[in-house]
C-alpha cells in the first residue's frame, strides 16, 4: 500500500491530524476524507467519500477513526467492496487482515490511546491477508 485515504468525525480529529503526520514521515501518500474541524458532525459524511475512493481503487486503502469506531464501520460495510475492519489492539490489527483483508482499519478513537493507534496502523500496514479458507468465508459475505 502505498496511498491510504483517512477519514474521522471530530472525536477522530487528533488521532488523524498525528496519523496523517506519520503516514507521511514513512513515505505514504495520504488523501484526507475527514473533517478538520472539531465541531460536532455526522460519520457517515466522511465515511462514504472514503469508501468511494477505495472502491475506485483511487487510493489503496484507508484509515477511519470515530468515537467507538462502530459508526464508521457501520456505514463503510454499506459498500459492497469494502471490508472495514475494527480494532482495538495490535493482535485484532494484524487478524484483521491476515484473516478479514480488511481494506479499511476502523480505530475507537475515545477507546485507544494514540500510541495503540499509530501501533494498529503500523501493524496492519504490514500484515498480509492468509487467504485459503479465509478467502473462502469473505466470498460468502456478500452472499448471505
Ligand atoms: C460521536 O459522538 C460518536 O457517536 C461517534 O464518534 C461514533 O462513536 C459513532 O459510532
Amino acid at each position: 500500500m502505498k496511498k491510504i485515504g483517512i477519514c474521522n468525525d471530530h472525536t477522530g480529529l487528533a488521532y488523524k491530524t498525528r496519523l496523517i503526520a506519520y503516514l507521511l514521515g514513512k513515505g505514504f501518500e495520504v488523501v484526507n476524507f475527514g473533517t478538520d474541524s472539531p465541531e460536532s458532525c455526522d460519520y457517515p459524511d466522511y465515511a462514504h467519500p472514503l469508501a468511494n475512493a477505495v472502491e475506485a481503487g483511487e487510493v489503496d486503502g484507508g484509515i477511519a477513526l470515530c468515537g467507538t469506531g462502530n459508526g464508521m464501520s457501520l456505514a463503510l460495510n454499506h459498500h459492497r467492496g469494502i471490508r472495514a475492519g475494527l480494532a482495538w489492539n495490535t493482535t485484532v490489527a494484524r487478524l484483521v487482515k491476515e484473516h478479514n483483508n480488511a481494506n479499511i482499519l476502523v480505530i475507537p478513537a475515545r477507546f485507544v490511546s494514540y500510541r495503540m493507534a499509530v501501533m494498529m496502523v503500523r501493524v496492519w500496514l504490514t500484515s498480509s491477508f492468509a487467504g485459503g479458507r479465509h478467502q473462502r468465508r469473505i466470498d460468502k459475505i456478500v452472499q448471505p
